[in-house]
């Protein structure tokens, strides 16, 4: 596994009341590498917490996060700084905070590659362009984020992340401020980026049309994962797909309401072992 969340609990101490909430929750999680997973969730979920973990830009109160064989929690404060740098590119929301606003979209591009000096200079130019090509931005070299579209930002905010060419991309909500049809476009790069430079993709958004582009898309609520859609037939179409739930040590299952609705399910059930499935019956 290149990414493995092992029982990761999040605790904040609420500011006002003093008394510590759990944002986060026994997450398990596991992705291979090169493999795009979405993670899906309302407000609140615990979404950014969960990445912001992952990044290495806070550390969980207790559980494992390993990335390609590191325990990003355990590691120092000079090691975490390297890998954020060269490990990890973010994608948040909005583009202010992707990108530096006075300065070129060239400049926003070659900044985090003169921050590692991987490269020789002729190199950082070059890779600049070929990443602002990549998505589809070679006529906007020259341009300021402000004279660019939401969606132009965001891909920006793509070629920035890919710089120092990361093994996975974390994106927060990226397509959050974007209309549908910049948003498929923003699915698209995605893919295609996952496809041709194998870069492992973590994306957490309320969006439903993120998970049915992804083989696996992960459902959280109220910091814990409740289930997960997967493809029936990846090598098929990834738009046929089963809901799979997730039941925890105490053996319970979270029904969706709607479900429950359809079921007649309201406070009791029943369960009855018919022909070795089990068979939830309102009581
Ligand atoms: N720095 C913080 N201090 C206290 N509580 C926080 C902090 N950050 C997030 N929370 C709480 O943790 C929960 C999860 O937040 P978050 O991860 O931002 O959710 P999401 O990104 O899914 O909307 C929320 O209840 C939120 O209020
Ligand atoms: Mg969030």
């Amino acid at each position: 596994m290149f990414l493995e969340c092992q029982d990761v609990f999040k605790l904040y101490t609420d500011p006002v009341i003093k008394i510590q909430v759990p944002a986060l929750r026994g997450i398990e999680l596991a992705a291979d590498k090169g493999e795009m997973s979405a993670i899906i969730g309302p407000s609140g979920a615990g979404k950014s917490t969960l990445i912001n973990l992952i990044g290495g830009i806070d550390k969980p109160s207790s559980g494992n996060i390993i990335v390609d064989g590191q325990v990003i929690n355990k590691m120092k404060k000079k090691e975490l700084v390297e890998y954020r740098r060269h490990q990890v590119g973010f994608l948040y929301q909005f583009p202010q905070r992707n990108l530096i606003w006075n300065i070129t979209a060239f400049e926003n591009v070659i900044f985090p590659m003169k921050m590692t000096s991987r490269w020789g200079l002729q190199k950082q130019k070059q890779r600049t362009l070929e990443l602002l090509k990549r998505v589809g931005l070679e006529k906007r070299v020259n341009h300021k984020p402000h004279e660019l579209s939401g969606g132009e930002a965001q891909r920006v905010g793509i070629a920035v992340a890919l710089a120092n060419d990361p093994a996975i991309i974390l994106a927060d909500e990226p397509t959050g401020e974007l209309d549908s049809v910049t948003t498929f476009k923003i699915i698209d790069y995605f893919q295609e980026i996952n496809r041709e430079l194998g870069t492992t993709f973590v994306v957490v958004t309320h969006d439903h049309r993120f998970a049915n582009m992804t083989k696996q898309a992960v459902n959280i609520l109220d910091g814990q994962i409740i289930g997960m859609h997967r493809a029936i037939d990846p090598e098929k179409s990834v738009s046929e797909r089963e809901e799979i739930f997730y039941i925890d040590d105490h053996g319970n299952i979270r029904i969706p309401e709607e479900l429950r609705n359809k079921a007649g399910l309201k406070k009791h059930a029943k369960l009855e072992l018919i022909d070795g499935h089990i068979t939830i019956i309102p009581a």
